[in-house]
């Protein structure tokens, strides 16, 4: 194996490489601060609001609907104590993820439909859990499933579950417009209302979820 591969693997494993790769992207940062944060946030962005939220809950367990090229979950599973699952439709991505975490015991990585997959894992958790509901198709590699996005059966499936104080963070809410099966952003609010147990705040182009009594 070449030295640069080795660096590159040494640099993954211990964590530090999502380190790094957040300061190639600070022009782009810049330039959204720059905007007035109005386009889609870049996605370190999302990344250290995932994290933030890990932080400020005190928050060990980190489910990920969606893995892709797994930078959200190698980012996060480079926090110490965080235990990650990660969902992903495509049979490919899902083998490509395993070969790249094969050495982080805290990262346990599920093939199939997270809409399908994701009441299983609900089955097997007992405290407070950070989602990150990003499995979608978005074209190119991405798989697709009959719906392009499996949201509101995972969401169902969360807000049944009896632990009230998850945090449910949902990308993407720029597309909740009632098209390719994505339901319109006001009734995904009324039905998370109708729980009760959830306030939701819409910014960065994520949907917050937090417990109401904090
Ligand atoms: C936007 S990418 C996820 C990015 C990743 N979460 C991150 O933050 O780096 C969406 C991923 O969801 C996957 N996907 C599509 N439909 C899915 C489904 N029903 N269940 C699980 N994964 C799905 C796609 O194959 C794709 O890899």
């Amino acid at each position: 194996m070449s030295l640069k591969l080795r660096t590159k693997r040494f640099l993954f494993n211990s964590g530090i490489w999502y380190k790094l790769s957040l300061m190639r992207m600070v022009p782009s940062i810049f330039n959204w601060l720059k905007s007035g944060c109005t386009a889609n946030a870049p996605h370190p962005v999302k990344m250290m609001v995932i994290e933030s939220y890990l932080d400020r809950f005190s928050v060990t367990n980190f489910v990920e609907t969606g893995t892709y090229l797994g930078e959200t979950l190698g980012y996060i599973a480079g926090k110490s104590g965080v235990e990650c699952i990660s969902i992903e439709l495509s049979s490919e991505l899902h083998h490509r993820a395993r070969q790249k975490f094969s050495k982080h015991r805290n990262v346990t990585l599920l093939e199939g439909d997270s809409g399908k997959r994701l009441p299983e894992v609900l089955e097997r958790i007992t405290t407070p859990t950070v989602f990150w509901l990003d499995g979608h198709y978005s074209s190119g590699i991405t798989a697709q499933a009959d719906d392009d996005t499996p949201i509101s059966a995972e969401l169902d499936a969360i807000l049944r579950h009896p632990i009230g104080n998850h945090i449910i963070l949902i990308d993407d809410a720029r597309c909740f417009d009632g098209t390719n099966n994505y339901p319109y952003l006001d009734d995904l609010i009324e039905v998370i209302r109708a729980n009760g147990r959830y306030t939701t705040e819409v910014s960065t182009d994520i949907i917050r979820l937090v417990p109401c009594l904090t």
